[in-house]
């Protein structure tokens, strides 16, 4: 593979990297720039673990060519929040406990932002259907949905009295 000139801008950083353009972005992330937020699940696009948002919006990095992310914002865990200041998101999960072995916990997140970006007022249905295929193999799935119903009702408070999303 012939590797070509790419600037990613990831976490409001912006990288040039010289890589081949169909490498997955979830190996950039992890291998080049060191962001571990995003697992390596199946690298099928069927579990979820790698999610990262692109312009907001919860894509699968394992089956997503660097390519086709060049000028885009892109986003991961560890973009979200500080451990100082948690995004409202990460703090729901916190506060519901939601995690057992924790490796899904990256993409339950992610895809529970990705939805609240587009739809602050989620409705249950809007929840379970963002997390559809997002898989967990402990079984954490009612700790998940409550925080997912916590972050939901966080930032819906937040935007009906003024305030912003984050
Ligand atoms: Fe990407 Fe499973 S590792 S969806």
């Amino acid at each position: 593979m012939r590797s070509e000139t790419m600037t990613l801008a990831v976490n409001g950083t912006t990288h040039v990297l010289e890589l081949p353009p169909e490498t997955p972005l979830l190996f950039v992330l992890r291998n080049d720039l060191g962001l571990n937020g995003p697992k390596y699940g199946c690298g099928l696009g069927e579990c979820g673990a790698c999610a990262v948002l692109v312009d907001g919006r919860s894509v699968r990095s394992c089956t997503i060519a660097v390519a086709a992310v060049e000028g885009r914002e892109i986003v991961t865990l560890e973009g979200l929040g500080t451990a100082d200041r948690l995004h409202y998101v990460q703090d729901a999960f916190v506060k519901e406990q939601a995690a057992q072995c924790g490796y899904c916990v990256n993409g339950m997140i992610i895809a529970i932002t990705g939805l609240l970006n587009e739809k602050p007022e989620a409705s249950e249905a809007e929840i379970r259907g963002a997390l559809t295929h997002q898989l967990c193999r402990c079984g954490t799935h009612m700790e998940i949905l409550a925080a997912a119903r916590r972050a939901r009702d966080t930032v819906s408070a937040r935007l009906s009295a003024g305030g912003e999303c984050a």
